[in-house]
């Protein structure tokens, strides 16, 4: 079979390596994929967001089966274009995908269905929004409603952080027309869970649960990046509030998107936060998470291609998804300054027997090197026993992977290991 996967992260590189199991796979295009993805897939200088060229160069290269992994181009209608040239693909349509690209949408949603979420109002008038804080409960959560590169969502911790937000966002248009409609909701507290899971529409099937460290410093302090490094399972997510999610949040919101005629399949990720009145959903997103999926796929036994297809064809509930008990943990590895300004370019050296644990986010190939090129640059996945041996076998591999300016965490994993002696 031939696949193509579109994007050109961590995340699609997890899923490359994963797909690349299957033994009726003869090849893998990426678009556009990285330098380190290169090692891997034969990449392709098309962007994901590139609808047509993307369609064109599928029934071009006679793909069988094709993956849309990041959310702008599943927003666009990627799948749409593919499935009308008849090429199956893993992941939402255009209608489904709404589910991600407005906020407005997603908590109209929750509202209308029953489902857990903070309480919020819908502002399309700055002034409106302006007025409205002037009483609201502080802290507040500013959304912007469509995508904004994973920017879109200010905690303001004071009544002037959240008219500088409302200001940026919907008079100065931060993020363009994303901004057009803004989300003002309740500040939540509790530990976050992230839970990928695969749903045809008909059934879901959560994946083994997971915590994401998103900002840029160790303690949860700094900026907020796309992601520094994840460890799954996430000990918080016990088998009762697993049970009490699948009854009040998963099977409602695709019994919803069903009756809304936006039927979801592909990946549907639940960002949830335990909070103090239950488990609510802070967020939907309409494809894998990153870096999620770089500790998730690692611990999926069963074959990736074979459940995204059940999934495509419908017949999820017939198809076995089997996690590993084992723990699986990944540190990311940036450039230094990000997620503000930083330099790239520098040489990055990954011994051959990491090569298979290194999810490549961005570095390009360059005469036979691999350059850095992102903030994030790459993903490093420990599978072992006990979350603790996993932390520490990262973090051994990370001491042996080399570029100038490389930056990393150093506690992803630690408030999971507390957790478990609590
Ligand atoms: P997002 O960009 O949607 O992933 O949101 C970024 C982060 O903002 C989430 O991971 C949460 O940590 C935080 N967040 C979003 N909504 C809320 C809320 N209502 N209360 C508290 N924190 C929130
Ligand atoms: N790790 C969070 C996300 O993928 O949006």
């Amino acid at each position: 079979m031939n696949i193509l996967v579109v994007g050109g992260g961590g995340r699609e590189h997890a899923i490359i390596k994963k797909i690349k199991e299957n033994k009726s796979v003869e090849q893998i295009f990426a678009l556009p994929g990285n330098g380190g993805i290169a090692l891997d897939a034969t990449c392709v200088n098309i962007a994901a967001t590139d609808t047509k060229a993307i369609v064109e160069f599928a029934t071009q290269n006679n793909i069988d089966y094709a993956v849309v992994a990041p959310d702008d181009p599943l927003v666009l209608g990627c799948v749409d274009a593919l499935g009308e040239k008849g090429i199956p693909c893993f992941g939402p349509n255009k209608a489904a995908a709404i589910i991600e690209g407005s906020k407005v949408f997603s908590k109209n949603l929750m509202k209308k269905y029953g489902i857990p979420t903070a309480e919020y109002e819908v502002f399309d008038d700055a002034d409106k929004a302006l007025k409205y804080l002037e009483t609201a409960p502080i802290p507040t959560v500013i959304k912007a409603d469509g995508l904004a590169l994973g920017k879109g969502v200010i905690i303001a911790m004071t009544r002037d952080e959240a008219r500088d937000a409302v200001i940026s966002i919907m008079q100065d248009k931060q993020f363009g027309k994303s901004g057009d409609n803004i989300v003002i909701e309740e500040f939540l507290t509790g530990p976050e869970v992230s839970v990928l899971s695969f749903t045809d529409g008909h059934v879901v099937v959560p994946m083994i649960s997971s915590m994401d460290h998103k900002r840029a410093g160790d303690n949860d302090t700094g900026l907020n990046t796309g992601g520094m490094g994840t460890v799954a399972p996430n000990p918080y997510y016990t088998d009762v509030i697993a049970e009490e999610c699948m009854q009040k949040i998963f099977l409602p919101t695709i019994r919803a998107m069903k009756a809304e005629g936006r039927t979801f399949k592909g990946c549907l990720y639940f960002g949830l936060m335990l909070t103090p009145n239950g488990p609510k959903v802070i967020e939907y997103n309409c494809r894998f998470g990153d870096p999620e999926t770089q500790v998730v796929l690692p611990l999926l036994e069963s074959d990736l291609l074979t459940v995204m297809q059940a999934v495509t064809n419908e017949t999820l509930a017939e198809t076995e998804v089997k996690f590993s008990n084992k723990s699986a943990c990944c540190v990311i590895m940036a450039s230094k300054g990000y997620p503000s300004s930083y330099e790239k370019g520098f040489e990055i050296t990954i011994p051959n027997d990491l090569l298979d644990s290194t999810y490549v986010a961005g570095a390009t190939l360059k005469e036979g090197k691999l350059l850095t090129s992102g903030g994030r640059v790459l993903g490093v996945t420990s599978v072992e026993n006990t979350l603790e041996n996993a932390v520490k076998a990262s973090y051994q591999k990370v001491e042996n992977i080399m570029f100038d300016n490389r930056y990393y965490r150093n506690d992803i994993g630690a408030k999971a290991l507390k957790a478990l002696e609590d």
